[in-house]
């Protein structure tokens, strides 16, 4: 692998699949006496400019779990809030740890720490891409569909271009799986990832949702008013109202179909309760998931 993960773009297949297998061998070999601490005697620094609970906690939960140290800084709270500047931060931090995890607004101050660093940096978010979210959706569907990920059909409902559609779409591509985007004109996918992503696990954009939900084997959503598209939110309900993933979408998939949400829901609003409730979603996997699937990423980059 690559020294930093910061969209999906820099993984291989290769990459993929080694983070499949260590993921599955952590989670199994959770707690007991044989797991192992490649983090032993690494501090790692978490720096959160944006809120979270799934991604700080199980990141923070993670690195203990290998044996290292979690720091967290909340940005507003450091002089990256004041305004020292991405490359002077790095410089600072490498001297003390050796890895940071970073959750901010603009893809390109985690591109600036990673350049700058010469310890490994992982994008916990952006506003552009959410790496660990789509790599974590990748291995629950290779756990339900019993490591069978090729030719299975995933449809996407709602903001076509947002950090999780852009990043699912790079991740589909490496794991073969056929993503179909429904999302209105408004909110198409990114063209240049969408072309981007030919063959094998092309990604496709429909403004239909029947046509995206027919087939799929998983279905997605995801908030429509991501943090710091505010501003936008009466507009953006009222454009994404058709993209709701309720029953009568639900009843539009596969009869076994799966539902995913990289979670926090706004239930009512891209997600109603009875389809989040039903037996077709899997979310609370998914969300343990991500702590398996970010102490493989951290033991293959900072071991
Ligand atoms: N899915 C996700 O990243 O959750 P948090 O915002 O709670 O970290």
């Amino acid at each position: 692998m690559k020294k930093d993960l910061l969209s999906c773009a820099e993984l291989t297949v290769n990459d993929l699949n080694s983070i499949i297998e260590l993921s599955q061998k952590l989670k199994k070999e959770r707690g007991t006496p044989g797991a192992i601490k490649p983090l032993a005697g690494k501090s790692i620094g978490m720096i959160f400019a944006k809120s979270s609970t799934r991604t700080r906690v199980s990141f923070e939960v993670g690195i203990q779990e290998l044996g290292g140290y979690p720091v967290v800084l909340d940005q507003g709270q450091t002089q990256m809030g004041r305004g020292e500047t991405i490359p002077d931060t790095a410089h600072v931090l490498e001297r003390y740890l050796q890895g940071i995890v970073i959750r901010t607004y603009k893809q390109s101050d985690v591109e600036g720490l990673a350049q700058n660093s010469r310890y490994p940096v992982i994008n916990a978010l952006t506003d552009e891409f959410h790496p660990c979210q789509a790599l974590t959706d990748i291995f629950t569907m290779w756990e339900y569909s019993r490591g069978n990920l090729k030719g299975l059909k995933l449809a996407y409902l709602g903001d076509g271009a947002s950090n999780m559609a852009n990043s699912l779409m790079l991740a589909t591509q490496l794991a073969g799986v056929d993503m179909t985007i429904a999302a209105p004109e408004e909110f198409a996918p990114v063209e240049s990832i969408l072309n981007r992503t030919g063959g094998a696990g092309r990604s496709r954009w429909t403004t239909d949702v029947v046509e995206a939900l027919r087939d799929a084997d998983f279905i997605y959503t995801d908030v429509w008013v991501s943090m710091g598209f505010e501003a936008e939110a009466r507009r953006r309900m009222e454009i994404l109202a058709p993209y709701q993933l309720n029953m009568a979408n639900l009843r539009r998939a596969k009869p076994e179909a799966k539902v995913l949400h990289c979670l926090p829901a706004h239930r009512g609003e891209e997600i109603t309760d009875d389809v989040m409730d039903s037996e077709a979603s899997i979310v609370f996997d998914q969300a343990e998931n991500r702590l398996h699937v970010q102490k493989a990423i951290m033991t293959l980059l900072m071991r």
